[in-house]
């Protein structure tokens, strides 16, 4: 059943100088979505995201494992459970990293951002995506054949917009200028951002500002880390406790523990929860258009989507909140 009041609560934020919004909330389907995930939990996962307002979903090839089934588990349900709802949605997907075997499975070719994203909408079904990303810089290609190669898929009907992901600052803005250049602006900027991992605030966001593009920040909750799941222990169905080479359990220490702690303490004197500051303190940056969060249950969606409209935070709050991040580890 689809929520007729699926737009009341979420905010929703002009990208950069387009003329689309994006939620200032959207999730991502890195984990969760491949072979071995539960089909019932997906679709789930993207019906109580859609009924909360969650009008992007965000994809890549390499998604899985296997890489690919993410995109193939995305396209069942959104053309069974989502059926008629295409024109709602923003869905991307990207291309840079290791699809295939031989020269033409990765990086940023014209050959591969091109076959890949045909494969892409092969899998999803689809005709074309509102987002397709170079989703990371190739130092050994022309940045001019990257960039034309997303402009062609623009000019194809196979993407309505282009982005850039895990570009730093100048090569953001070289790219820009040669999209510009092409006729085809970039949209998005899809970059790492968390209490913990705060790389991007000093160039990239100011860079991205100047550019015109908007800023959707990936694993805004550490991937779990800055919510209450490890307030007190490693829950057994935890993304650290399971196969994931991305965060593992030895990366979280009493010294960690203890600061999470005191963040939450901050987080209840304002009425939230630890998730729900962590993604109000990404959002709080006016550069950045939407926090792409993953989610492994429904409830952790509709608890993180009350993050979206209590963006503001007193100074007093923002120094309390630098004092302790500033004890803590660089997570990446
Ligand atoms: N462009 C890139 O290079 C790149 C790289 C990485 C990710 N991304 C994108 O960013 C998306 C999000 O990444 P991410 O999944 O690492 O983001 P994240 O939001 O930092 O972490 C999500 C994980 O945190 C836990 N969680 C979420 N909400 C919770 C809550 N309220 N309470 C307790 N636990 C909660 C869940 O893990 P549990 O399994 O522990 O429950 C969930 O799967 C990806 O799906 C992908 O679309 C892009």
């Amino acid at each position: 059943m689809i929520n007729d009041k699926r737009y009341s609560d979420m905010i929703y934020k002009r990208c950069g100088k387009s003329g689309v919004k994006l939620p200032a909330v959207s999730l991502g389907l890195w984990h969760n979505f491949g072979t071995e995930s539960d089909s019932q939990n997906r679709r789930d996962l993207l019906t109580t995201a859609f009924n909360n307002g969650i009008t992007h979903f965000d994809l890549a090839n390499n998604y899985g494992p296997v890489p690919g089934s993410a995109e193939e588990n995305f396209g069942k349900v959104l053309h069974s459970d989502l059926k008629g709802y295409r024109d709602e949605l923003i869905i991307s997907t990207k291309a840079g990293y290791l699809m295939w075997d031989g020269p033409y499975g990765e990086w940023g070719s014209r050959k591969y951002l091109t076959t890949s994203l045909d494969q892409s909408l092969k899998r999803m079904n689809l005709d074309y995506v509102d987002i397709f990303y170079s989703h990371r810089f190739d130092p050994e290609t022309p940045l001019e054949e990257t960039m034309g190669a997303l402009a062609s898929a623009v000019r194809q009907g196979k993407a309505l917009y282009v982005g850039i992901s895990n570009y730093d600052a100048e090569q953001t803005r070289r790219a820009s200028e040669i999209m510009k250049a092409e006729g085809v602006p970039l949209l998005i900027h899809q970059a790492r951002y968390h209490m913990l991992n705060r790389t991007i605030e000093e160039e990239l966001l100011p860079t991205a500002k100047d550019e015109g593009m908007g800023v959707i920040c990936f694993c805004p909750l550490a991937q779990g880390l800055l919510t209450s799941k490890y307030l007190n222990s490693i829950p057994k169905d935890s993304r650290a406790a399971g196969k994931s080479v991305f965060l593992k359990p030895e990366q979280i220490t009493q010294e960690l523990v203890t600061s999470l702690n005191q963040l939450n303490q901050i987080a209840s004197q304002r009425g939230q929860t630890l998730a729900q500051m962590a993604l109000s303190w990404v959002l709080r940056n006016e550069e950045v258009t939407s926090v792409l969060i993953g989610a492994s249950r429904p409830e952790q969606i509709i608890e993180n989507v009350k993050a979206a409209d209590k963006s503001q935070f007193g100074l007093e709050e923002l120094i309390e909140i630098n004092k302790i991040l500033d004890q803590m580890p660089f997570i990446r």
